[in-house]
């Protein structure tokens, strides 16, 4: 009995988190050295409707209906099931593996819904638009974060650098001339669902202010895009810093993303900023290629408990 599988990158936000969720703009995108994968294969022993689930990062070996409803797993498989008109499956096991950290702004449960929604289609003999799947990763988004922008599911299912706005269709950023980032991982998990909130009571009792630091972000992501879409990407560095201090202000950095960027700056880099919620999980540092080095050893010595780099480009596969 042949098994499927399907797999999706992890993702970082260049520009534009928590604006994003009000509106602003963003750009996001996709890593592929970090990666989901779901594989299923029929269990002819097994009782039909059965599903057996084994996710070892999570510690997870259960009965698909055995767990909880909301839980993101048994939500995927059923909003799956019922966008294809299926009520019974034959028995089949599904193995997940990700290395994507969990909480970190590098966009592992959107990951694994993609890859789990992809091969539980294929396995049913029914495929999916990228557009379709986007949408229910989107639902499943929800139960993770609250109050979703749409960019984290639109960028990993997509696969591509892409510019979103929320509620805007998602436009390809075009990537004229790849550029070199650097990732470092504070080793904090931070629910990105928290840090959204904060901002959120933030911007009610102080439209304002928060609005103002909205612009200026915007304004980055802006100039940024024109950059990267003019072949110029070397020159985004100072807007990343300027992002990373607007974050600061609205309070969703914390003092280890902030030795962490200091480190890379200092070591060479052309800019960086947090990356995702924030108050923990990932900084990213833009470095010339013969850089990287130098610059991962500064985040190790400045206390990254993990680092990696990742060339963007417009196509990664
Ligand atoms: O999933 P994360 O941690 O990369 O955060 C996504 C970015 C936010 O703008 C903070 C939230 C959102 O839904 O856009």
């Amino acid at each position: 009995m042949p098994a499927f599988s399907a797999s999706a990158p992890g993702k970082i936000i260049l520009l534009g988190e928590h604006a994003v969720v009000h509106g602003y703009p963003a750009i996001a995108v996709p890593v592929t050295q970090v990666q989901a994968k779901a594989i299923i294969q029929a269990n002819p022993s097994g009782e039909r409707g059965s599903i057996h689930i084994i996710a070892p990062a999570i510690g997870l070996d259960s009965e698909f209906g055995q767990l909880p409803e909301q839980h993101p797993l048994r939500a995927t498989i059923q909003l799956t099931l019922n966008t294809l008109g299926i009520s019974h499956v034959p028995a089949c096991s599904l193995q997940i593996n990700s290395d994507i950290p969990v909480a970190s702004g590098l966009g592992s449960g959107a990951a694994v819904t993609v890859a789990t929604i992809r091969v539980l289609s294929t396995f049913l003999g029914r495929s999916l638009s990228d557009q379709q799947v986007s949408s229910l990763v989107y639902e499943i988004e929800k139960i993770h974060h609250g109050l979703p922008s749409g960019i984290d599911n639109s960028v990993v299912t997509f696969k591509r650098p892409i510019y979103f706005v929320r509620g805007k269709p998602i436009e390809t950023l075009k990537v004229l001339q790849p550029f070199t980032l650097v990732i470092g991982n504070t080793g904090i998990a931070s629910p990105t669902s928290l840090t959204v909130q904060d901002v959120n009571r933030a911007r009610q009792e102080n439209p304002q202010w928060v609005n103002s630091i909205f612009d200026e972000i915007a304004r980055n992501t802006q100039r940024a895009r024109d950059l990267i879409e003019n072949g110029d990407p070397d020159s985004i560095g100072p807007l990343l810093t300027d992002n990373h201090q607007l974050l600061s202000e609205l309070g969703v950095s914390c003092k280890e993303l902030d030795r962490l960027v200091q480190a890379a700056l200092e070591s060479g880099a052309a800019g960086a900023k947090l990356s995702g919620g924030g108050r923990g999980g990932n900084m990213i540092a833009l470095v010339a290629p013969h850089q990287v080095q130098s610059v991962i050893q500064a985040l190790k010595e400045a206390g990254a408990t993990a680092t990696f780099s990742t060339v963007v480009k417009q196509n990664s596969n």
